[in-house]
């Protein structure tokens, strides 16, 4: 029962206990780079694996509301993560101000995280 939804809450699963353990750098820092190449590369899973055009075009699901409210978060959880690598960055070279700003960019970022995966979840079809 390993789908793609299941693997996504996992990988959420695993960003919550590296957000609460950010002084082990050498378990934050690369759980949370594996989450976000897991985030940019479901939708190229998705677009190979899945009958997108008979889903979206066919069965005119690209004029649903669900569909436009997950691809709306999908870009605000990317402009999060741009954000929270950013942040880091300054972090790394010695910045105090920016570890607030990445403490605060990570609790938006959990939220619209999940609220990806809800909208997502919902409207998974495996065929
Ligand atoms: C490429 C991605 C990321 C990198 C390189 C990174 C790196 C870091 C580093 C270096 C720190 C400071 C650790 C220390 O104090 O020794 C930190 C803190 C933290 N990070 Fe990240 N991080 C990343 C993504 C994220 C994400 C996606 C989240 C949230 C879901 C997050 C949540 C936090 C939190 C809550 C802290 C503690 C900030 C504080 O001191 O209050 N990080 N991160």
């Amino acid at each position: 029962m390993l789908n793609p939804f299941v693997l996504a809450c996992f990988s959420y699963a695993l960003m919550l206990v590296a957000f609460y353990r950010p002084r082990h750098r050498y378990f934050h820092i690369p759980v949370m780079v594996a989450t976000i190449v897991f985030d940019v590369s479901m939708p190229i899973f998705l677009y190979t694996h899945r009958h997108w055009w008979h889903r979206l075009i066919e069965q005119d699901d690209i004029f649903s509301f669900g569909i436009w409210m997950h691809f709306g978060l999908l870009i605000t959880l990317y402009a999060l993560e741009a954000a929270q690598i950013w942040s880091a960055r300054k972090i790394l070279k010695g910045d105090p101000l920016a570890r607030t700003t990445h403490h605060m960019q990570a609790r938006a970022l959990l939220l619209v995280r999940a609220l990806v995966l809800v909208t997502g979840g919902v409207q998974a079809d495996p065929a």
